[in-house]
């Protein structure tokens, strides 16, 4: 390790010393992640599930599918979902799970994700029931586990075996009959009998759509709607959570009720922009370099190295956010083209193709919302649906964190209606 600069750890691969470059600084960590040459590696042990799915493509691969896959955001689609998909969805989970007045945020919070990310995914209900519901969520922790596996220490066969059981049983339940009621919506649409806007607006049916331009395996379409699923649930709820906190512990300072905070929707989207900021739901990108690079503090990265960009630590860059940049306060400007949630949607080619749809309109400093084109995002619509139901901290049952983690997660978030 001598002569490294601290932020370098050396570690031996195949007999090689392969060492791990960590880039923190805010300026420092969009540039790294606009090096094309640096190649997506946080999922390489989770193959099984993950192998040529969006976010580990590279290059002209990757360009293609995410160019098809954003036409679903095609005509206002953002309007039609916050206006007339959205509202609906979030009812229907709420008249089925908001039954008591004592709950856990967080186990709410994946019920209405579970569904949301599902329709978004183009993954249809069959029965409605709570069964479902339930299967739908076990799936989603047992498919989780193929992103988390890199970490992970002891005997992992287990672990693979549930997975491949868990995108068996999400084939066979959900994927085909939801597939063969898109198909053949497909058909009618090519007869001329369905208007394009009468489609689902749904991953699923972009895929279906481009299939001859794609020319994905069938195994390959099931991963990758499945990864959808996946990358819309966890980081939301984890969202959802500590927009809520933080929300919480801020009237309390202030002396604000959270309904006054939650009457105008868009000071309630800068709560959770700036949320976003502090807790990132996905801290680190990892990449390896597949050629020399260099990065923005001038150090060379040889061909093979890992880096790792903490998005984390440079969301609290103070030369961008301020002294206060470890604190919570929504009211915070700051100059320049930053985005207000900060590092935490990634950036350059895998920069997050959900974030308008979570987060809205994101504005920098100066901009202000149009009135008839600024979305808010789901997160913000959540909370505000939630807070307007009686939504509070439950006085009884503090909130807990998961200790064993090193991560900033909650591990259960009590609150009353
Ligand atoms: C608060 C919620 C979310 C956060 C914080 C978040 C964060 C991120 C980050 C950091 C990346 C980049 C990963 C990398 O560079 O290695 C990413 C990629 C991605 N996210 Fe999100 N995400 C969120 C919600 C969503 C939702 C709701 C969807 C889908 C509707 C989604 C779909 C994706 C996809 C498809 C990619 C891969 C894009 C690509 O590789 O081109 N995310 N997200």
């Amino acid at each position: 390790m001598d002569g490294l600069p601290p932020s370098n750890q050396a570690t031996h691969f195949w007999g090689n010393t392969m060492e791990i470059h960590r880039v923190s600084a805010y300026h420092d960590v969009e540039h790294a992640l606009r090096i094309t040459d640096l190649k997506q590696s946080l999922y390489d042990e989770g193959k099984i599930l993950m192998d040529k799915v969006l976010v580990t493509l590279h290059g002209d691969e990757h360009r293609q599918r995410r160019s098809i896959e954003s036409q679903l955001f095609r005509k206002n689609f953002f309007r039609v979902y916050e206006n007339e998909v959205f509202p609906g969805l979030l009812s229907e989970t709420l008249d089925q799970f908001l039954t008591e007045s004592s709950l856990d945020l967080k186990e709410l919070g994946y019920r209405i994700m579970v569904h949301l990310s599902l329709s978004f995914a183009g993954i249809d209900r069959i029965d409605g029931t709570v069964e479902e519901a339930d299967a739908q969520h076990r799936l989603l922790i047992q498919l989780g586990q193929a992103a988390t596996i890199g970490q992970f220490k002891g005997d992992r066969e287990p672990i693979f075996q549930e997975i491949r059981e868990a995108i068996d049983e999400f084939r066979e339940r959900f994927f085909l009959p939801s597939r063969a009621r898109r198909l053949a919506l497909l058909e009618q649409y090519r007869a001329g009998t369905l208007n394009e806007e009468e489609l689902p607006r749904d991953i699923l049916t972009i895929l279906l759509m481009h299939d001859a331009e794609l020319s994905m395996p069938n195994e390959l379409m099931v991963r990758e709607v499945a990864f959808f699923y996946l990358a819309a649930s966890h980081t939301s709820v984890h969202t959802l959570v500590h927009a809520t906190n933080e929300l919480f512990n801020w009237c309390e300072r202030q002396g604000q009720t959270p309904a006054e905070v939650v009457a105008d929707a868009h000071q309630l989207q800068r709560f959770v922009l700036e949320s976003m900021r502090l807790h990132p739901s996905s801290p680190e990108a990892w990449r390896r370099a597949e050629a020399e690079i260099t990065l923005a503090d001038g150090r060379v990265v040889p061909q093979g190295d890992k880096v790792v960009v903490d998005l984390q630590t440079a969301n609290r860059d103070t030369s961008v956010f301020g002294e206060d940049a470890a604190e919570f306060n929504p009211l915070r400007s700051v100059q320049g083209r930053i985005s207000p949630a900060g590092m935490s949607f990634g950036g350059g080619m895998h920069v997050c193709l959900g974030m308008n749809l979570v987060a809205g309109t994101v504005l920098r400093d100066g901009e202000f919302p149009k009135p008839d084109n600024h979305q808010v995002g789901t997160i913000t619509l959540i909370i505000k649906e939630l807070i307007e139901r009686g939504m509070r901290p439950n006085p009884n049952q503090a909130p807990q964190k998961i200790e064993a983690s090193e991560r900033d997660v909650w591990a259960i978030y009590p609150v009353l209606f």
